[in-house]
């Protein structure tokens, strides 16, 4: 089927969708994204992804170009006229288009993409995959909290992991998990803990990361935000990554050492449940 994706001002087919060659984006990544997950034609966790996208765009001095109500009237109708029950919108903001220069000019018109992406995020052989991580050196830029296209780093070394037989890969700082390629990472400790990194620079500040600590809370789990190491990775009893796609997904290898028993853990599939009943409730 073909989309009726959203550019600029105007839905229209996927093959007429334009963007400039001069587009800051295309030339140096110069823009952010959020990508919303889209459960029974609802917006998952949207409040979170709006707020993030004006913290990302602040971040780059790039003037926000549509305010919130109108985003989220624009996923409804990208929802509507793609027929999206379950998936996700994909949306981008650029500083918009000039000639070439490192030097950025004031005054330039963000340009904005909208599209969706249909995937059967609740389908069961998807929810219930047990993930083997390898760890890898941190390569990407400092400023990791702000969500920016420049994936290549990130796009590259998920594809060596395949390559290697992992699923996935967790970035490693100074002896310590930083996150995953596009995806938060959490470690459960044998004292039922539940550990994960304090958002600042060095990750993204995952809207399902937030969504799953509020459903630790919730359910009276207790957890620290804590930088952990790899060795305390491998030893953990549980580990999960959480993404807005993902939601939450176990990870039952690391470096080739299991996890626990090797199988999803009982908090793992706790939280899990939690969150999934509860977005049922904050979807919109
Ligand atoms: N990625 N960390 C990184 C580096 C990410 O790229 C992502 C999400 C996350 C999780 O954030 P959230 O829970 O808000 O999705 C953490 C998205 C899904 C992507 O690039 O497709």
């Amino acid at each position: 089927m073909i989309r009726t994706v959203y550019v600029n001002g105007q839905f229209v087919s996927e093959p007429e969708a334009k963007i400039s060659i001069f587009d800051r984006g295309f030339l140096f990544s110069d823009s952010v994204y959020e990508v919303t997950a889209v459960l029974g034609g609802k917006l998952i966790d949207w409040f979170y992804h709006v707020k993030r996208l004006e913290r990302s765009l602040k971040h780059l001095n790039i003037s926000p170009p549509l305010d919130g109500d109108t985003l989220l009237n624009l996923h409804r109708q990208l929802i509507k006229f793609n027929e999206l029950n379950d998936g996700l919108i994909y949306m981008q903001v650029s500083r918009g288009s000039a000639d070439r220069d490192f030097f950025i000019k004031d005054n330039l018109k963000a340009s904005i993409v909208i599209f969706s992406q249909k995937i059967n995020l609740l389908e069961l052989g998807r929810l219930n995959r047990r993930l083997k991580v390898m760890t890898v050196p941190e390569v990407r830029w400092k400023h990791r909290d702000i969500k920016t296209t420049q994936l290549l780093a990130a796009s590259l070394i998920k594809t060596e992991a395949q390559s290697k037989g992992f699923d996935d890969a967790w970035f490693v700082e100074n002896d310590f998990i930083t996150e995953g390629t596009s995806s938060n990472a959490f470690i459960i400790k044998e004292n039922k803990k539940i550990v994960t990194r304090k958002v600042g620079k060095e990750i993204l500040a995952g809207v399902t990361r937030l969504s799953i600590l509020n459903a630790a809370n919730f359910l009276g789990l207790e957890f620290e935000e804590r930088p952990f190491s790899v060795e305390e990775a491998e030893h953990a009893e549980e580990a999960f990554i959480t993404s807005a796609t993902n939601f939450i997904t176990s990870v039952v290898q690391i470096n080739g050492k299991l996890v626990g028993s090797g199988s999803i853990g009982e908090i793992t599939k706790v939280l899990r449940d939690q969150y999934l009943s509860s977005i049922k409730e904050t979807s919109i």
